[in-house]
């Protein structure tokens, strides 16, 4: 088994040694919420990391001096395909892929194809015809691309069910994947990562922000089951499997166990030290709502943040999963408690005047 360079002996090396040393990473959609993640584990697992963003994309979270960065438009295959020869020809192959970005909310359904599905084509087209090696190719995928588990039976999502996605964004994921498989060019790890939270995240930050205003919002009567995985368990996985895995491989990944969707209220109340005011909303008028916002947004040519099939998604009954095979494979189950994954996020967002 190969290992990074981790310890603290190995950091002394010579400048000359270390960059010998040092494998390249490619880290898609480095400037965001996950990616910005991998690229700080990357970094601390002594890899030589190269940050894809674009011309337009923030450097807020990308400040360690070691990163190089390389733009590309994923969306744009031409720019993709030049990049990654100019690359190739000045300086040989990535070692490692971690293709991250993509788009969990676009302006229309097409858009989530564009950048979810023509992207990740176009990446490993461009990568495949620039003549690199590629050790391993990751993809961050979702869990998503299964659809929600059973409501009656409330049994987890596992590896081996049958995948029916509810939304435009699942079904995109799932068409990358199986781009991806199939090629066959490269090594292909695949990890499915349930509800992601920590640090720069801003989907659960709109949660956290309702409880700090004192509220808490449900939607119909039904207890919900979730699942949970905090950014930095997340990311370590994934650097973790482009050591250890050898062939190609999928996993769903979350912390390892499942919660109802309250305990993780009462987590963040307890973060917050609030207490809330509970406000149901039958789940028929959620949905009307929702339906009529879609409907005004559709006539100016635009998708909401909260349209039906995203509203399906949110309010299903059942995201518990099992990524069991995933921990085991890692044979590490030093996972962030769900109190600690929420307290962590809490402070991260307080001290940097999100909340
Ligand atoms: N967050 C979750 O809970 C969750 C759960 C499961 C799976 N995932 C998957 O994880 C990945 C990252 O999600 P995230 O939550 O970190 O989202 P995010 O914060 O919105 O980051 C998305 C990243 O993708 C980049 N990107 C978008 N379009 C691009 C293009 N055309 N060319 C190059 N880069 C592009 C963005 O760059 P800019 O900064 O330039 O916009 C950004 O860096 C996604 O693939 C998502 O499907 C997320």
């Amino acid at each position: 088994m190969k290992h990074f360079n981790t310890s603290e002996e190995d950091a002394t090396l010579s400048t000359f040694d270390f960059f010998v040393m040092q494998e390249k990473i490619l880290i898609t959609g480095a400037s965001g919420f996950i990616g910005s993640s991998l690229v700080d584990e990357a970094i601390a697992r002594g890899l030589n990391v190269y940050a894809a963003v674009r011309k337009s994309s923030s450097k807020q979270f990308l400040q360690d001096k070691s990163i190089s960065f390389f733009e590309i438009d994923l969306t744009n295959s031409e720019n993709t395909n030049r990049q990654m020869k100019k690359f190739f020809d000045r300086v040989g192959s990535f070692d490692y892929v971690v293709h991250c970005a993509g788009a969990t909310s676009a302006k229309s359904k097409k858009d989530f194809d564009k950048i979810n599905y023509e992207g990740t084509r176009n990446l490993v087209h461009a990568l495949g015809a620039s003549g690199m090696e590629i050790k391993k190719f990751l993809l961050i995928s979702s869990l998503a691309t299964y659809g929600p588990g059973n409501a009656a039976t409330r049994k987890p999502i596992d590896m081996t069910d049958i995948e029916h996605p509810l939304s435009a964004y699942a079904r995109s994921k799932q068409k990358a994947e199986q781009f991806v498989k199939s090629i066959g060019i490269f090594p292909v790890i695949i990890l499915k990562p349930t509800a992601v939270l920590g640090p720069r995240d801003r989907d659960f930050l709109v949660l956290f922000r309702t409880i700090s205003k004192g509220f808490e919002i449900s939607i119909g009567r039904e207890p919900q089951k979730i699942s949970l995985i905090h950014v930095r368990d997340l990311a370590r996985v994934a650097i973790s499997l482009l050591e250890i895995s050898t062939k190609s491989t999928t996993y769903i990944v979350s912390d390892g166990l499942n919660y109802e969707k309250r305990e993780l209220n009462l987590a963040i109340r307890h973060a917050l030290g609030k207490k809330t005011i509970h406000i149901n909303i039958p789940y028929f008028l959620g949905l009307l709502l929702v339906n009529i916002n879609e409907m005004i947004h559709r006539m100016f040519g635009k998708l909401p943040f909260l349209h039906s099939e995203k509203f399906a998604e949110v309010t299903a009954a059942n995201w518990a999963c099992n990524s069991q095979p995933v921990w085991e494979a890692l044979d590490d189950y030093s996972t962030y408690t769900l109190q600690q994954a929420v307290d962590d996020t809490a402070e991260w967002y307080k001290k940097n005047g999100w909340l």
